[in-house]
């Protein structure tokens, strides 16, 4: 599967940026502490961290935290060129469903998504990460009156 040209270097560069980030991680209640970095069309890296909650549910991973900065920051039409994410606990992580939905609509579908996984870092198109994510083409014709 061909994914966009981005350099081995580009890739190690933005897995070492999600490392970075889980550094800052708010994880009291699981003690994992994950990061994750964006690259986006316009050349900006931006990353995100996963913030707990003591009302377990309200979490957010760190892959919608790099998502809402990224849109915060640079606006709707943002594109993202590659992900990186990266745990502190030396385990597999690959991104959760409800984070590969939320990055769909904003990923290139050849897009390489690095991430830890159980046979070591591995790298994948988004496509190939999220095969049918869910998409809604309203009809025009048919809605209520
Ligand atoms: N977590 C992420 O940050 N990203 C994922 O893709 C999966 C899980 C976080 C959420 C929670 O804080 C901790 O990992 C344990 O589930």
């Amino acid at each position: 599967m061909m994914m966009t040209s981005l350099s081995q270097v580009a890739l190690d560069n933005l897995l070492k940026e999600a490392e970075k980030a889980a550094e800052k991680s708010y994880s009291p209640y699981s003690g994992f502490r994950v990061g994750a970095a964006l690259r986006l069309a316009n050349g900006q890296v931006v990353t995100g961290t996963n913030v707990e909650n003591v009302s377990y549910g309200l979490t957010i991973c760190a892959e919608r935290a790099a998502l809402v900065r990224a849109v915060s920051e640079f606006g709707p039409a943002i594109r993202i060129e590659a992900v990186a994410v990266a745990n502190l606990n030396g385990t597999a992580s690959p991104p959760c469903g409800a984070c590969r939905q939320m990055l769909a609509e904003f990923s290139e579908p050849d897009a390489p998504v690095v991430f830890p996984a159980a046979d070591g870092t591995r790298t994948m198109p988004f496509e190939q990460v999220l095969p049918l994510g869910f998409d809604m083409k309203l009809k025009k014709t048919g809605g209520p009156e």
